[in-house]
C-alpha cells in the first residue's frame, strides 16, 4: 500500500469514527401510531417439517439429503417447534406489548402440491388459529407470503427461472388473501427478492445453489418482480374493496455511505443502492430498472461479446402494470457499508455483480463487529439509506420489516440493548430531520431460531430458546424486558419529551 492510500483511509476512518461521536440519543417519544414489533419467519421457526399435510420445501429437501449444508449438520425439522407452541408464543408477545407480529406461512403447509389445485384444510386452519390467537390478544400481524421456502415440486420445475412462478405465486397469494385476508392488514409478498435470487443463482448458497451472478441471477429477478406484481393486481382487483389491506415486498440493503464527499463516492454510493434496491424496487415504482443498471449491464453485455444485454427487459404493457404495484416500502436492514468510485472493472469471463456494479465496497476495521460477518454495528448509517429510499420512491411510507444483532445467545445481551435503541434513535432522528415517513419498527428476531446455513449457533432473539430441551422452553434475555419499556413508553430514555 502506497503512503497516500494509507493516508487516505486513515482519514476515512477518522470521518466515519466521528460521524457517531459523542452521538446522544433521541430522547423524543415516537408517535403513538408507531409500530413496534417482532419478527419470525415460518422454515426458520415452526418445525412440524412433515405434519398436517405439509410436504417438502426446498430446505427440506436439501437438509435431508445433505447433512452439511447446514453448518452444524442440524436442520428445520423442529426448531423452535412454534407450530406446537404459538398459543404460549403469543402469550410472550403480550407480554413484550408489541403492535405487531411478523410471521410467514409456509406455501407447502397451504399448497402441498405447490400449485393451487388442492388447499391443505389442515394448514389453512393452523394459521387461522394463530391469527385468531393474536387478534384475541390484541396483535396484528404483518403476514409475510413467502419467506424463501419454496416447495421442492416447484423447484424441481424450474423454481424461479420459469416464468409459470409468475402464476404459481399469483395463485398462492389468491389463497392466502381469501382465506386470512379479513384479518390482515399488511401483507409482504415476498421476503427479500435479492437473497432469493443471488441465494438460488448468483451466489448460489441456496438451492439450487447455481452460481450465475448477473446472469440467471437477473432472469431470477424479473420473474420475482412481476410475481409481486402479480399478486399486488390480484390483491387490488379482488380484495382491497372489501379488506382495505396494503401490499409490500420487503426490500433489503445495507445502508451505503459514501466514502469521501468527493462527487465520484457519492455517485458510487447512489449506484450501489440502485444495484441493491432499485433493480428491485424500481420497476414497482417507476415502471423499469434503474437507467444505470440498464446502461451499464447493457454496455459491460456488449463487451463480453453478448447479442443482447444480460439484464431482461420488460415490454411496454409490463412497464405499465408494474408501476405502482408498492403500498408502502418494507425495508430490513443491519449494517452499513462504505462504497468508493473505481476505475472501470475489467471485463471478465463469467461476469459478476461486482463488476456490473463497478463499486468499491468496504468496511473499515474499526467499526464494531459481531458474531456474524455480515454485521458490524453502524446504526447512524441508516440515515442515509432512509434518504435515498424518500427521494427515490415517492417519500414513501416505510415500515423497517428486520432489524436485528446477532450474537452467541447469552441471556445478558447488552449488545443487542444498544444496537436497537441506536437504530431505533437515528430512526427517530430521520423521521424529525428528514422528514422520513416511517411507520414502524421490527425486531429480527422474537425468538431465537435457525439462522439458516449458520443453523442454531447465531442467536438473534429477543426471548432464548433452549434448543437442547424436547420442550424448547423460551427465556426472556434483557433485550425482551428493554424492548417492553419501548414499546410501553414509545420512548428511547428514561426522560422522554413529546
Ligand atoms: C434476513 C432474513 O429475512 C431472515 O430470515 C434472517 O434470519 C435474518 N435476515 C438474519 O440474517
Amino acid at each position: 500500500m502506497n503512503l497516500m492510500k494509507e493516508l487516505y483511509i486513515f482519514v476515512l476512518i477518522l470521518n466515519t469514527c466521528a460521524a457517531n461521536a459523542g452521538y446522544v440519543i433521541n430522547n423524543k417519544k415516537f408517535p403513538d401510531n408507531f409500530m413496534f414489533g417482532v419478527a419470525s419467519s415460518s422454515y426458520q421457526t415452526e418445525g412440524a417439517w412433515n405434519e398436517d399435510g405439509k410436504t417438502e420445501n426446498i430446505f427440506d429437501n436439501i437438509t435431508h439429503r445433505r447433512s452439511d449444508f447446514i453448518m452444524d449438520g442440524t436442520n428445520g425439522d423442529v426448531a423452535c417447534d412454534f407450530y406446537h407452541k404459538y398459543k404460549e408464543d403469543v402469550a410472550l408477545l403480550k407480554s413484550l406489548g408489541v403492535n405487531h407480529f411478523r410471521l410467514s406461512l409456509s406455501w407447502n403447509r397451504i399448497l402441498p402440491n405447490g400449485i393451487a389445485d388442492k388447499v391443505n384444510p389442515l394448514g389453512v386452519a393452523y394459521y387461522k388459529n394463530l391469527l385468531k390467537e393474536l387478534k384475541d390478544n390484541g396483535i396484528k400481524p404483518l403476514v409475510t407470503i413467502f419467506h424463501w421456502d419454496l416447495p421442492q415440486v416447484l423447484l424441481d420445475q424450474g423454481g424461479f427461472l420459469n416464468d409459470s412462478i409468475i402464476d404459481w405465486f399469483g395463485d398462492y397469494a389468491r389463497v392466502c388473501f381469501e382465506s386470512f385476508g379479513d384479518d390482515v392488514q399488511y401483507w409482504i409478498t415476498i421476503n427479500e427478492p435479492k437473497q432469493v435470487c443471488i441465494g438460488g443463482y448468483g451466489y448460489g448458497f441456496f438451492p439450487p445453489m447455481v452460481k450465475s451472478q448477473g446472469l440467471l441471477e437477473y432472469e431470477c429477478n424479473h420473474n420475482v418482480i412481476k410475481a409481486h406484481a402479480r399478486a399486488w393486481h390480484i390483491y387490488d382487483k379482488e380484495f382491497r374493496s372489501k379488506q382495505g389491506g396494503k401490499i409490500g415486498i420487503t426490500f433489503d440493503a445495507p445502508a451505503t455511505v459514501p466514502a469521501s464527499e468527493t462527487p465520484g463516492d457519492k455517485e458510487a454510493a447512489e449506484r450501489r443502492y440502485h444495484f441493491e434496491i432499485g433493480i428491485y424496487a424500481n420497476p414497482m415504482y417507476h415502471g423499469d430498472y434503474p437507467e444505470i443498471v440498464k446502461t451499464r449491464v447493457a454496455e459491460r453485455s456488449k463487451l463480453e461479446g453478448r447479442q443482447k444485454s444480460r439484464l431482461p427487459e420488460f415490454t411496454d404493457a409490463e412497464k405499465v402494470w408494474l408501476k405502482g404495484t408498492v403500498d408502502f416500502f418494507a425495508l430490513s436492514t443491519y449494517s452499513g457499508n462504505l462504497a468508493r468510485a473505481i476505475p472501470e472493472p475489467p471485463v471478465k469471463y463469467p461476469p459478476s455483480r461486482d463488476g456490473d456494479q463497478g463499486v468499491e465496497i468496504f468496511r473499515p476495521d474499526t467499526w464494531n463487529s459481531t458474531v456474524s460477518m455480515n454485521v458490524k454495528v453502524v446504526p447512524w448509517t441508516i440515515r442515509y439509506l432512509l434518504r435515498f429510499v424518500k427521494e427515490h420512491y415517492n417519500d414513501p411510507d416505510i415500515l423497517i420489516t428486520e432489524n436485528g444483532f446477532p450474537d452467541d445467545g447469552g441471556l445478558n445481551d447488552d449488545g443487542r440493548i444498544s444496537y436497537i435503541r441506536e437504530y431505533l434513535s437515528h430512526i427517530r432522528d430521520a423521521m424529525i430531520e428528514d422528514k422520513v415517513k416511517v411507520l414502524g419498527y421490527t425486531v429480527w428476531s422474537f425468538i431465537d431460531s435457525l439462522e439458516w446455513m449458520t443453523g442454531y449457533r447465531i442467536k438473534y432473539g429477543l426471548f432464548r430458546v433452549d434448543f437442547n430441551s424436547p420442550n424448547r422452553t423460551r427465556t426472556p434475555k434483557l433485550s425482551a424486558k428493554f424492548y417492553q419499556k419501548v414499546c410501553k413508553t414509545k420512548c428511547l430514555s428514561d426522560v422522554c419529551e413529546d
